[in-house]
């Protein structure tokens, strides 16, 4: 099979969240399965892109709306990423580092998808497989079908949606209109929803699949998706979840280039203790006390305002016993309160505000347990990073969260609360806090976290069915 993948974000050249990770690894699994497969993602300027050098494949044009862009189609002269990678350099929409643009966002990624499907189609690349991720590449699978430019020669590539977080719709109002090529205006319904153009609920109307990335969250969707219920509801027949996994060579603490202690589940404790002393080093924490840590986006999606309270109160609780570290970044009322606490608990508590790849791994290496109190969580891939380097998470029993995990309590590795309440972070604060404390049970738990496997292969394999079965009715349909 020939597969596409199309995304505004991919591991290593662009990362804000879990996207980065799953496009940058799913297509690493899936030609490792024997399939040819391509990452397309836009040229940003992030370090990787500065770093590499490039060599120019094609050049070409679109129009959007009645403007001209230029956009060319870059590929790595050097690549070990395990898939095929181009960039697109479309006129000068992402001469920046920065992946997403709000509002500039609307016309930055509708020149991407022009561009892209003018690419392919200029130089008649028919995919076996058009495979969607997230509201910024949502307008293709309507785009195949119902334009004049682009359907005679890809209407019948089947088209898949995974939809990474469904909170986010991309949508703007019908005066931007004019920006989408001419389209079959009988299907002009096919864009809207609310009263707007909706990019995600085209894709899920138009998708021949639609994949989220955890069964419990495609329950979960059809009751909370910030507008898109009925819609969801209405297209669950053709909907599926399917777990992520993780790249297992990238997360392994036997190998991995970010940490300086390396170990395995036979000296997981000595491995850890090495990372954690390190660790405790920088941040001036008492090593022989549990480390608690936090690693993502502070957004309220996570949980992360529950944070600041959370956190004083277990602090004053447990009376300097435990220590506490964050790292993160997003709403700067949340960053504020976690910087504002730092001062009062100096030797037990700090927050690291940003993004740092590096001290997160070791962070995974040291850290003794990873809160995760999500309100929304499709799928999570902290906590299985969390689990392979022999950190326990504490987790809220939501989307991923919940596939994923399983409560000591009942004979698992992790703590799970129902709430994502102040209250129920404290509580399972104190239970990990008893579970510390009983090192031969703390070693039995952490050796089974660490012999799960959450690598990608099963669900990589998963994907591929499915496409088959999509690329089987290609005949039916047309
Ligand atoms: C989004 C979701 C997260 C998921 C990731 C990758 O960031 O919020 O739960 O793991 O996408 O699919």
């Amino acid at each position: 099979m020939n597969i596409f993948h199309v995304s505004a974000e991919c591991y290593p050249i662009a990362k804000v969240g879990g996207l980065a990770d799953v496009v940058g690894a799913l297509p690493k699994y899936q030609k490792l399965l024997k399939n040819e497969v391509q990452v397309i993602v836009p040229a940003y300027q992030t370090s990787f892109v500065k770093n590499q050098k490039f060599n120019t494949v094609f050049r070409g044009k679109t129009y959007l709306g009645n403007q001209k862009i230029d956009f060319s189609v870059l590929t790595l002269q050097e690549n070990n990423l395990g898939f095929n990678l181009y960039l697109i350099k479309v006129g000068d929409f992402f001469d920046s580092a920065d992946v997403y643009q709000f509002p500039a966002d609307v016309e930055r990624f509708i020149a991407f998808q022009l561009s892209f499907l003018s690419w392919i189609k200029e130089t008649n690349q028919i995919p076996d497989l058009l495979h969607v991720h997230d509201h910024h590449t949502g307008f293709i699978p309507f785009l195949v079908k119902y334009t004049k430019e682009y359907a005679p020669k890809l209407a019948n590539v089947p088209t898949f949606l995974t939809i990474h977080n469904a909170q986010y719709h991309g949508d703007f109002g019908f005066d931007k209109l004019h920006l989408l090529p001419e389209f079959d205006h009988f299907k002009i319904g096919l864009l809207e929803w609310n009263g707007r153009i909706n990019p995600l609920a085209t894709a899920i109307k138009c998708a021949w699949k639609v994949s989220t990335v955890s069964p419990t969250y495609l329950e979960e969707m059809s009751l909370a998706a910030n507008g898109l219920e009925d819609l969801l509801r209405n297209e669950r027949p053709k909907s599926i979840g399917i777990l992520n996994g993780i790249d297992i060579e990238i997360w392994n603490p036997q190998t991995d280039y970010n940490i300086e202690y390396h170990y395995s589940p036979r000296d997981v404790s000595k491995g850890k203790d090495a990372n954690k002393k390190q660790l405790c080093e920088i941040y001036g924490f008492d090593e022989k006390k549990p480390l608690f840590a936090y690693i993502g986006r502070l957004a309220g999606e996570k949980g992360a305002d529950l944070l600041p309270h959370a956190i004083s109160i277990a602090l004053n609780k447990f009376k300097g016993d435990i220590n506490i570290l964050i790292l993160g970044s997003g709403d700067t009322t949340v960053e504020n309160h976690l910087k504002d606490l730092i001062p009062f608990y100096k030797s037990s508590y700090n927050a690291h505000i940003g993004y740092d790849e590096k001290l997160a791994h070791l962070i995974y290496a040291g850290a003794d347990f990873l809160l995760m109190p999500s309100r929304v969580e499709p799928c999570g891939l902290n906590q299985m990073y969390a689990m392979r380097y022999g950190t326990i998470p504490l987790v809220r029993r939501t989307g991923g969260l919940k596939d994923t995990v399983i409560d000591i309590g009942d004979g698992g590795f992790g703590i799970c609360h129902d709430q994502a309440s102040v209250e129920d972070i404290v509580f399972s604060i104190g239970r990990a806090f008893g579970l510390y404390q009983d090192k031969t049970l703390m070693s039995k738990v952490i050796k089974m976290e660490m012999k799960r496997n959450n690598s990608w292969e099963q669900s990589a394999e998963m994907y591929l069915k499915v496409y088959q079965e999509l690329i089987k009715m290609t005949g039916d349909v047309w």
